[in-house]
């Protein structure tokens, strides 16, 4: 958080202790967490961020779950905070994407959503979701078109009907039994041709999720767009600035009860994607459902107060905050206090260590908190890419057969492993359920026999030889002459066990003539 005099270019969030408390463009390289209880002003940090980065002309993406951070397009009212700070209201141009047909909408083809996520959206479990990943990979090595819904349900028709190896009938028809919810329920229309090019997110972009919101699903979207960005950016290494910022709200419900697959793909993604560019902040209400193999990815940490409702998310938070180096500022404590729009602010130091936390009153935003109408928001928008997404495409032919292999994608490795991982799983469950028959039970049975007698033998040996040989050699070192002592004892010892027939003999001439 330097005061930079040189010409590193940072962005504020807020002032600290009066001064502006900056946080340096290459540290935002790393991913980062905004977090605190509902209305304490994650929001509106989420917009002070977005538009100063939008300002610098670098690339923003902002999902927006409640429809409330929407109101970039409209100049904010004036403050004399911000005034002071020479942070002028001002508008700026965003794009408004939507998974409906509200803005541009926001599509994905179900192929590039990857097997592992689209599972997610379809609640599926670990055997379903091993299908679905034989799915998709079949269509992939068969170049067999897998952008709609319907598209995938025609291929695990095709794959009943070809029976393919481990594939289960029930299994399939309970996938195909949810994905024609998803197509009632209308989160089908995310689906489809043109899907997003990633090369029309340029400047500020925001996913106006507000009527999708109705469960967690909401949050499949930037999940999605993550999947994509990771497969198809090019490596960039390490950046002075984010290529990409997203901002990735409500995260808490993406990892609400995810299974191991899920989270390991998550960390993998962000991982990587890191080195092409991608800096992915979540927001949350709660961390207790962000695992700990995610949040420990995480570099800038904007902590709001915190009436945490569970106790996952309470220790959650304590781990956060000690994260935090030693500092003036009882961390656990003023959490509990904070107002709103006040939060703890950590970020990496020139060494990449954490920094201790300053208490920063965040900025009002320079553009509206309000909720601004919807025909206000598409005026406002990018006319050509409303009309590049507008319509869903028709389908292409059902298939396309080629004789050449595909080239595998990056998710492929990890997707391929989440298999056999599943694999693994199924098998050992099945283990399980068939149960052992009798000779394993005696096999068992006398493994543990032979285990008893070795223990028992070394147990033995070891108070009778080693524990008398090691007290023996203690008492020896204590003092070096009794070493000398001890080998002439040795040596009487096996003289006399040399000469015992002779000395036996004397003996008992001694008891003869006593
Ligand atoms: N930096 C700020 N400047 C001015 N007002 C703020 C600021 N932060 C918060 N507020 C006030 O607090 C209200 C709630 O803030 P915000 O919407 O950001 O909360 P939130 O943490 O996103 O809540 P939720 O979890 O419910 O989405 C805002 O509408 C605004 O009135
Ligand atoms: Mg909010």
């Amino acid at each position: 958080m330097a005061d930079g005099k040189s010409e590193e270019r940072s962005i504020t969030l807020g002032q600290a202790d009066g001064a502006a408390a900056k946080i340096p463009l290459r540290y935002l390289t790393r991913h980062g967490i905004i977090a605190g209880s509902t209305g304490s002003g994650k929001s509106r940090a989420m917009q002070v961020l977005s538009e100063q980065l939008a300002d610098l002309g670098l690339d923003v993406f902002v999902s927006d779950v409640k429809g409330d951070a929407s109101g970039f397009c409209v100049a904010g009212a004036e403050n004399e905070r911000n005034k002071l700070a020479g942070f002028a209201p001002h508008a700026i141009q965003t794009n408004y994407w939507s998974v409906g047909g509200r803005f541009a909408g926001m599509r994905f083809s179900v192929s590039e959503t990857g097997a592992v996520l689209f599972s997610r959206l379809l609640s599926l479990n670990p055997t379903q979701e091993s299908h679905l990943v034989i799915a998709f990979s079949y269509a992939r090595k068969n170049h067999i078109p897998l952008d709609t819904t319907s598209q995938l349900l025609d291929l695990l028709d095709e794959l009943i009907k070809t029976e393919q190896r481990g594939m289960s009938q029930s299994s399939i028809s309970v996938i195909q039994r949810k994905i024609m919810a998803l197509e009632e329920s209308g989160l089908a229309k995310m689906f489809g041709k043109p899907d997003i090019d990633i090369s029309d997110l340029k400047g500020l972009n925001v996913l106006n999720l507000s009527d999708a919101r109705k469960d967690a699903l909401a949050t499949m979207a930037p999940a999605f767009l993550l999947h994509k960005l990771f497969e198809e950016l090019p490596e960039v290494g390490d950046v002075d600035e984010p290529v990409l910022t997203i901002f990735f709200d409500e995260a808490h419900y993406l990892f609400k009860d995810a299974n191991r697959t899920l989270r390991d793909l998550m960390v993998t993604i962000l991982k990587q994607i890191r080195s092409k560019g991608v800096s992915v902040f979540f927001v949350s209400q709660d961390v207790g459902d962000i695992p700990d193999e995610i949040l420990s990815q995480l570099s800038t940490k904007i902590i709001f107060s915190q009436k945490v409702l569970t106790e996952k998310g309470n220790a959650r938070l304590r781990a956060l905050a000690r994260s935090f180096p030693n500092s003036e500022i009882e961390v656990s404590e003023t959490l509990k206090t904070l107002p709103p729009g006040t939060a703890l602010l950590s970020t990496l130091d020139g060494s990449g260590n954490q920094t201790a936390p300053l208490q920063v009153r965040v900025f009002a935003p320079a553009t509206t908190m309000a909720i601004v109408p919807d025909q206000e928001l598409r005026k406002a928008a990018d006319q050509r890419l409303i009309a590049k997404y507008a319509e869903r495409k028709a389908e292409q032919p059902k298939k396309s057969w080629r004789s050449d292999t595909p080239k595998k994608k990056a998710g492929e490795a990890v997707v391929e492993r989440a298999v056999e991982r599943a694999a693994e799983r199924s098998e050992r469950k099945n283990a399980k359920r068939t149960g052992p028959s009798v000779w394993d039970g005696v096999f068992v049975f006398l493994l543990k026999l032979l285990d008893f007698i070795i223990e028992a033998l070394i147990k033995v040996a070891t108070a009778l030889i080693i524990n008398p040989l090691r007290m023996l050699f203690k008492y020896l070192m204590k003092k070096p002459i009794r070493i000398l002592y001890f080998l002439l004892l040795l040596l009487l010892a096996y003289i006399i066990f040399v000469n015992w027939t002779l000395i036996s003999s004397y003996l008992a001439k001694l008891k003869i003539g006593g």
